[in-house]
């Protein structure tokens, strides 16, 4: 229950996040990686995002090669190094691949950039027009947690495929889409004692106000535990959960993924879908690997979270988690970790109503996790 004060002070939040930050949404999302190249057919074969737009040799880029993705309100866009050395190198060489870029749209970067470095933003990129026959875009960057950065695009006066410099991509190469939508939220892991620090960072930086918070009480299993708090922009369109280890009997996920990563990155990207399960399917038939829920997760659940639309049959089958909050419900599911290194996820979600995160589900969730960790001998 919210008290009256705390309710102002939210609003206070909300409406401060509004003037001072107004996010429309994600604007793409970018990965360094080993071989971008391939890494594109597996997101469309397998994801069935549909090809965009590519920068590279062929566009005058002479260091790296990035290509772009979309599905639906979601873009990826997957970079590599064309060279030895230099950052990119040095962000797969450390991180394996990894998500380096949340980019968020608005409609002035400038303006983005200096009331955050104004607050204390670290500016990883000054305000930078860049113009090509399709119009112009503006864009800024600020760090967040590891090296991880945050792009502000302001794309108001361009019509092109993506940004000056890329041109529109077609490969006779088509796959169809499954369904994904849009980016529900984004979860960032962060090292021990971090968590408070970078919720700090998008309440006074960001001007974001926090949704939820989860203590090692709520989310442990027998052996590991994690905290975490989700913090949210004023219309809500942008929901950053933040992770840190808890002390546990054995080695959390998240501090499997430190590890791996070699500091705090993004741990998963949740997709939204209107029909989980024919995406799950569609998902599973190509390849794409999901965590494994024991089938006596299905004994009560329909206790614990009342009646919903679908049939149990299919949910079980696939191993879709229900959880039900005060608004509603929803479905979600997570898949194994999509790059060699036990690291990055995606989970796919599917919200009737529901606008929490699936505690209901953290601790079969954690389980399944704990036996992925078991087989590869970090638990
Ligand atoms: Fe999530």
């Amino acid at each position: 229950m919210i008290t009256d004060n705390s309710s102002l002070q939210l609003e206070k939040i909300v409406a401060e996040a509004e003037d001072f930050l107004p996010l429309l949404g994600t604007d793409y999302v970018e990965l360094y990686v080993g071989n971008a190249k391939q890494a594109a057919y597996y997101y469309m074969s397998a994801w069935g995002f549909q090809p965009l737009a590519y920068a590279g040799l062929e566009t005058g880029v002479k260091d790296r090669v990035s290509y772009v993705l979309e599905q639906d309100k979601i873009r990826l866009v997957l970079t590599s190094p064309l060279t030895p050395g230099g950052e990119i190198n040095e962000h797969i060489n450390k991180h394996g691949d990894g998500v380096k870029v949340i980019a968020l749209w608005v409609d002035d970067a400038t303006k983005s950039w200096h009331e955050t470095t104004k607050r204390g933003a670290v500016s990883a990129m000054a305000p930078k027009a860049l113009e090509d026959a399709n119009g112009k875009v503006v864009l800024s960057a600020i760090h967040t947690y590891g090296e991880t950065l945050h792009y502000f695009v302001e794309r108001g006066a361009y019509n092109g495929p993506f940004l000056p410099g890329y041109k529109t991509w077609k490969p006779y190469y088509k796959s169809s889409p499954v369904g994904l939508k849009y980016i529900d939220h984004m979860v960032g892991n962060v090292g021990w004692n971090e968590m408070n620090k970078w919720c700090e960072f998008y309440a006074k930086v960001m001007g974001f106000a926090q949704l939820v918070s989860f203590d090692d009480k709520d989310i442990s299993t027998d052996y590991t535990a994690l905290m975490s708090k989700v913090m949210s922009n004023g219309n809500g369109r942008i929901k950053f959960p933040i992770n840190e280890p808890a002390v546990g009997r054995k080695k959390s996920q998240i501090e499997e993924y430190i590890d791996f990563y070699q500091g705090a990155g993004v741990q998963h990207i949740a997709v939204a879908t209107d029909n989980i399960i024919e995406t799950v399917a569609a998902l599973k038939e190509r390849g794409v690997e999901f965590l494994y829920v024991p089938e006596t997760y299905y004994d009560d659940v329909l206790d614990r979270v009342g009646q919903i639309d679908e049939d149990l049959a299919p949910l079980k089958q696939h191993g879709i988690l229900i959880d039900r909050d005060d608004e509603g419900y929803l479905l979600q599911l997570f898949t194994k970790p999509v790059l060699d290194r036990p690291t990055m996820f995606f989970e796919i979600i599917q919200r009737k109503g529901a606008k929490s995160f699936g505690k209901g589900n953290f601790k079969a969730l954690f389980e399944a996790i704990e036996r992925e960790q078991e087989l590869r001998g970090t638990l």
